[in-house]
């Protein structure tokens, strides 16, 4: 059995369904976390789920995965276009890892257009909405596979 994709989420993503749904959609982050889970079965792995609007704690959950993932799949929230300590936590982690944003950041104001985080990252997917998750989980699948 591998180790489970990790999927972490950050800041405000814990108001999915609620905040601004005409940029991030009715689905909330329960929804998300179902839709991860079924994709991974079918794909016969599976995920662990994890959201915090604290840094420091999705810092800590990069570490965790160390131990405990095959691969990350991150939306960092707001943390993507100011974190450069979330950037070096997956510097440290050796598997895929793929950012992941619910509204096509380019499209938007000029201050998301920059992501710390794909510096990193093996794949990043925007402007998607929840379905994201669900290709980059498949991405992830493809990548442990070759
Ligand atoms: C987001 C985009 C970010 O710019 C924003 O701060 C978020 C969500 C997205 O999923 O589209 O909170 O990562």
């Amino acid at each position: 059995m591998t180790k489970p994709i990790a999927i972490l989420n950050g800041p405000n993503l814990n108001l999915l369904g609620q905040r601004q749904p005409e940029i991030y959609g009715a689905d909330t982050l329960a929804d998300v976390e179902k839709l991860c889970a079924d994709t991974a079965e079918v794909l016969g792995t599976s995920t662990t789920f994890f959201q915090s609007n604290h840094e420091g704690e999705i810092v800590e959950a990069i570490h965790q995965a160390r131990h405990d993932a095959s691969a990350i799949v991150i939306n960092p929230a707001a943390y993507t276009h100011t974190s450069v300590a979330i950037l070096d936590a997956l510097n440290a982690f050796d598997g895929p890892v793929i950012e992941v944003h619910i509204s096509n950041v380019h499209k938007r104001e000029a201050f998301r257009h920059h992501s710390y985080v794909s510096a990193r990252a093996d794949a990043v997917i925007a402007g998607c909405g929840v379905q994201g998750y669900a290709l980059a989980i498949q991405r992830v699948a493809t990548l442990l596979k070759a």
